[in-house]
């Protein structure tokens, strides 16, 4: 796996546990009572098997009546929920600005400085986008009140395609009602059971699960590795010439904050007799020159054959959509991508929210957001970094900060919420055994100071979690392979032979 560094030079990242640094000396922040009680804490968890486990253990489950198998998931939250080592299903009570506050599955409200909201620009609370909902709902009401192959379009949705395609220099654009559902649809839309997918290992969820439902011929290439693109490619052709075939990427990877090389891929498409596909779900209007994400940066603007995106992260908003340079696929997708056809389409607020993010995204506010975005982003990764711990990625709002052993991230998760940092937790097996990471997400709103105290409080509660748990060894790994890279940043198994 290639790791684009700060400074733009790669190096090569192994996702495995990473080797610790020495262990630095309990903090001074909690007093003897507080620690005897968290040493206390720690081996509870640990015995209940609070602190063990995925996810994963329950997809093989095998009692015959689903609710049983739900249940036995339901117990290991259960322990997880009760040691408070469980930052999952957390619900806002308050807006997702910088600061905010989250009701947690055990009931209790935590506040602090919110780095767990996907609001980049942090457009949701601007007084032109609320107005903007306001008068749709007054003009239009609050329901598509249909599929967009029917009579769900309104015409403001028309216009909101039409001013996308300007922006993207991508001719014509089909909406879908959230960005999953286009991830989804632009693989099962477009590829039939004999084409073939080469996809990113590292892709998401919902590029993964449509090229699964479309076709049988998935083929993995490592993270970001455009010759093992190339090679998957040469071997599907030496076989099949007759078939279809999309390679996909996405502009900033949502796990590991890294970019593809664009143009590399899209030539390499077009050699091979593919179309590129580019998921700019985490860049497009946070990123770039003019809001166009990595296809602006690099300069590939109307030069990828489809564009995917959401609306969910810079846009205030759900819905996602795909822009083509084909007049006859925008209209394809509408009745053969069935999380578009048989799915109602975007309301009037949602239209009429990421209508005026994109009005303000390209104007002179817009960049001045996006150059807030990024000076509070380098300030986060500055900190962490000063402090020790490992920052991956490349700027940009998603900054994945790296814990390693599960266990550990768990223990320093339900340390950091209980003193004012919110932010997500990925686990296992979301990425490989023992890689935990916090994804933490910026915002424009956050300031340099907000960014400092949260890296404080997170270096401190990782340095607590090790010292606690500092006598387990790390769990080996179950021999299953996660929907991410392995040592090799490659799942072999996953990867279908050519279609004969
Ligand atoms: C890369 C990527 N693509 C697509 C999606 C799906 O978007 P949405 O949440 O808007 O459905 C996400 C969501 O987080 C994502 O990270």
């Amino acid at each position: 796996m290639k790791i684009i560094n700060d400074d733009g030079g790669a190096q090569s990242f192994v996702p495995q546990t990473p080797s610790m640094p020495p262990l630095p000396p309990l903090p001074s922040t909690p007093g003897v009572a507080e620690l005897e009680n968290l040493h206390l804490w720690a081996r509870n968890a640990k015995s209940t098997g609070a602190l063990d486990g995925s996810t994963r253990d329950f997809l093989t489950t095998t009692a015959r009546n689903p609710v049983l198998r739900a249940e036995a998931f339901m117990d290991w939250i259960d322990r997880r929920i009760k040691h408070g080592g469980f930052p999952f299903g957390k619900a806002l009570a308050s807006k997702p600005a910088a600061q905010t506050s989250l009701r947690y599955l055990d009931g209790r409200t935590r506040g602090g400085i919110n780095f767990s909201s996907q609001e980049y620009l942090s457009l949701a609370s601007h007084p032109s986008v609320q107005q903007a909902a306001i008068d749709a709902i007054k003009r239009l009401g609050v329901h598509s009140a249909g599929s967009s192959a029917l009579a769900g379009n309104i015409v403001d949705g028309n216009a909101l395609e039409q001013e996308i395609a300007d922006w993207l220099h991508t001719p014509h654009v089909t909406l879908f009602p959230t960005g999953w559902a286009a991830g989804y649809g632009v693989c099962r839309g477009l590829i039939r059971p004999n084409d073939h997918i080469v996809l990113d290992v590292l892709a998401h969820n919902c590029l993964q699960e449509g090229a699964n439902a479309a076709t049988k011929n998935v083929h993995l290439y490592r993270h970001l590795d455009v010759s093992h693109a190339k090679k998957q490619l040469q071997r599907i052709r030496a076989k099949d010439d007759v078939n279809g075939i999309l390679l996909i990427t996405e502009g900033i990877f949502s796990m590991d904050a890294d970019s593809p090389d664009i143009a590399a891929l899209q030539a390499l498409a077009h050699e091979y007799g593919a179309l590129l596909v580019v998921d700019v779900a985490h860049d497009l209007g946070c990123s770039g020159p003019d809001g166009t994400g990595q296809i602006g940066v690099q300069n590939m603007l109307g030069k990828v054959d489809l564009v995917m995106g959401a609306f969910s992260k810079s846009f205030a908003s759900n819905g996602g959509f795909v822009a083509t340079h084909s007049h006859a696929v925008k209209e394809y997708l509408r009745y053969y991508a069935p999380s578009n056809t048989f799915s109602n389409a975007l309301s009037p607020p949602q239209i009429a929210i990421i209508r005026e993010c994109i009005r303000i995204i390209r104007s002179p506010e817009g960049q001045l957001r996006r150059d807030q975005l990024f000076t509070a982003i380098t300030a986060l990764r500055g900190e962490l970094r000063a402090r020790g711990l490992t920052v991956m990625g490349q700027p940009s709002p998603i900054v994945p900060v790296l814990l390693g052993r599960d266990d550990v991230a768990r223990v320093a998760c339900k340390l950091l919420a209980e003193r004012g940092v919110l932010t997500n937790l990925v686990e296992y097996p979301a990425v490989s055994n023992n890689s935990a990471r916090l994804r933490m997400q910026v915002m424009t709103e956050h300031t340099p100071e907000q960014c400092s105290n949260a890296a404080d409080i997170i270096a401190t509660a990782w340095a607590e979690a090790q010292a606690l748990l500092q006598t387990e060894q790390p769990e080996q790994s179950d021999g299953f392979v996660a929907p991410v890279a392995d040592a090799e940043g490659f799942h072999s198994q996953r990867v279908a032979e050519p279609a004969e």
